[in-house]
């Protein structure tokens, strides 16, 4: 029995289950379908973001750190710790009752706002600007009948060529976040966001852990300075990052494996790692999904081809999230999922890729939003820097948290807000403030002028826009 719907989103990550909310909430008749399943094959929504992504990466990221201060921070706050030991069963356990919690909000979620969810693969069957027929393909068999197609598809991780993952010994985010006992050596392919995030799980919980990136520099895409301020920080910690290395064979054992790369000057080397994380970025994931059969147009890297309003090459058919062009973060598929959601309604759903903000969660996180100072320079932007370490910040003093800055950009002229860059305690949070300020197209003088609390991280934000000005009252 066919069931009909206006809005059918496959997929229910960030992207698909928010799409999927907001079409419901604007009166629609909506269905999502995603075929995640946990370990007793029931559903599990929310996506990579929720399964194996933000969630448990966040989740793990908060437990490593208090270990860590637990072993190093504490006695400097006069706290002594006897006996400390790690269950590492017990951390893992944490983190799936943290994801489990997501997904039941999601499930929730979808009852609260009457969306019909269908557990299983979706593929297109057939269809045109009168309706598509897409098939499920869960417990049972079934097909629906959409007017309105969202597809929210996702991404998988990238494998090096000769190097499957196997889970074990050769880790994709997946198998990075489910290690069952900490690697005495963990190598790590690829110093991007999750090389860093779950390099740094794993450090701060006993291992020996090198990365090995391709690039001469890091953090090629974050500003410059901040990016150098990060390096020095994640490198005194003792995460050994190589740059400029090229990596050869590598070869999984029975218990280790071995990794041949030359370094920079070109020199050839092997490591040998008792586990390897490959995170060298990831690729769009259309499996299953038969675009070729209806004439879903791909691009050249895989991607489904989409106009800036999320539109593909087929009447009513729309995509959002990591499986089209722009930055595979949640929260911009989920920005994505609203304003297509909206243009279905007849709104004009709008979202702004130039403050979409960017967090990398180590400690100190790295945050920012806007140019950078380098991209600014390229395109011959006449502006004006300001900035303010954490050091001079009372709160960061009191907190023991003191490294790291605040860098403002802003145009030399009209002194509006281009870029704010941040690595220091809580800078997540702390960019908000800056996302929000360029939303309003707002000057570096508007955040110097506004009373910031007192003592907070927040004053350093204020510092910096006050920097700008060189008239900084604390530095
Ligand atoms: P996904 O979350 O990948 O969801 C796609 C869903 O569609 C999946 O559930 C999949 O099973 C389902 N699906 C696919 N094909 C079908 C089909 N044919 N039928 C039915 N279902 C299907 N981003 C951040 O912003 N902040 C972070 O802190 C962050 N941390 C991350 C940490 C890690 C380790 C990783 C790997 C990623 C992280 N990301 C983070 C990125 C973030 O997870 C993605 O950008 C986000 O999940 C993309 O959302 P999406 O809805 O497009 O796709
Ligand atoms: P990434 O693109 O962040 O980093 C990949 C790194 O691998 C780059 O530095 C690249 O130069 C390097 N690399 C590529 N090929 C290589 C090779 N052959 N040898 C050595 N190095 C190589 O990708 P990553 O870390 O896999 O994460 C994927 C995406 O997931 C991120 O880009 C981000 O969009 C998202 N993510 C977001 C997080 C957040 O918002 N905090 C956290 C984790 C992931």
């Amino acid at each position: 029995m066919s069931k009909n719907f206006d809005v059918v989103v496959i997929g229910g990550g960030p992207g698909g289950y928010i799409a999927a909310i907001r079409a419901a909430q604007l009166g629609f008749n909506t269905a999502c379908i995603d075929e995640w399943k946990n370990e007793k094959g029931g559903p599990a929504p929310g996506g990579t973001c929720t399964n194996v992504g933000c969630i448990p990466s966040k989740a793990l990221l908060q437990s490593s750190e208090h270990y860590e201060h637990a072993n190093h921070g504490f006695a400097e706050h006069g706290i002594e710790v006897k006996g400390l030991g790690l269950n590492l069963e017990k951390m893992l356990g944490r983190k799936n009752t943290v994801v489990k919690q997501n997904n039941d909000g999601i499930l929730y979620l979808f009852k609260k706002n009457k969306v019909s969810f269908f557990h299983g693969r979706g593929s297109f069957a057939k269809g045109d600007a009168n309706g598509y027929e897409i098939k499920v393909a869960g417990a049972a068999e079934e097909t629906i009948i959409a007017k309105h197609v969202i597809v929210a598809t996702g991404s998988n991780a990238r494998a090096l060529p000769g190097a499957e993952f196997d889970e074990k010994l050769i880790l994709s985010n997946t198998g990075a976040l489910a290690i069952s006992e900490v690697p005495k050596k963990l190598g790590v392919i690829g110093a991007g966001v999750i090389g860093l995030e779950m390099g740094s799980v794993w450090r701060r919980l006993g291992a020996e852990v090198t990365v090995l990136e391709a690039l001469p520099t890091f953090l090629g895409a974050v500003d410059e300075q901040i990016a150098k301020e990060a390096q020095k920080l994640l490198t005194k910690q003792g995460l050994a990052v190589n740059l400029g290395v090229k990596i050869g064979t590598i070869k999984a054992g029975k218990n280790s494996v071995s990794v041949e790369y030359t370094d920079a000057k070109g020199e050839a080397h092997t490591g040998e790692f008792d586990k390897l994380i490959v995170s060298i970025g990831r690729t769009p994931n259309t499996i299953g999904l038969n675009a070729e059969g209806v004439g879903l147009k791909l691009d050249e890297r895989g991607f489904i081809a989409v106009d800036g309003d999320c539109k593909t090459n087929l009447p009513n058919v729309w995509a959002v999230g990591d499986v089209v062009r722009g930055p595979m973060l949640a929260h911009k598929a989920e920005e994505e999922g609203v304003a297509v959601a909206e243009r279905i309604a007849g709104q004009h759903g709008h979202v702004n890729f130039n403050t979409i903000p960017w967090v990398i969660y180590t400690s100190p996180e790295i945050a920012w939003v806007g140019k950078t100072e380098q991209q600014l320079k390229a395109d011959g932007v006449q502006y004006k820097a300001g900035t303010f370490p954490f050091l001079a910040n009372g709160r960061a003093r009191a907190l023991g948290d003191t490294s790291g800055m605040v860098k403002f950009l802003a145009d030399a002229k009209t002194d509006e807000i281009l870029g704010v860059h941040i690595v220091g305690p809580m800078a997540s949070e702390l960019i908000s403030e800056a996302v929000v300020a360029m939303e309003f197209r707002a000057s570096s003088e508007d955040i110097a002028r506004i009373c910031h609390a007192h003592p907070s991280l927040s004053e350093a934000t204020k510092e910096a826009a006050l920097a700008v000005d060189k008239r900084a009252l604390n530095f």
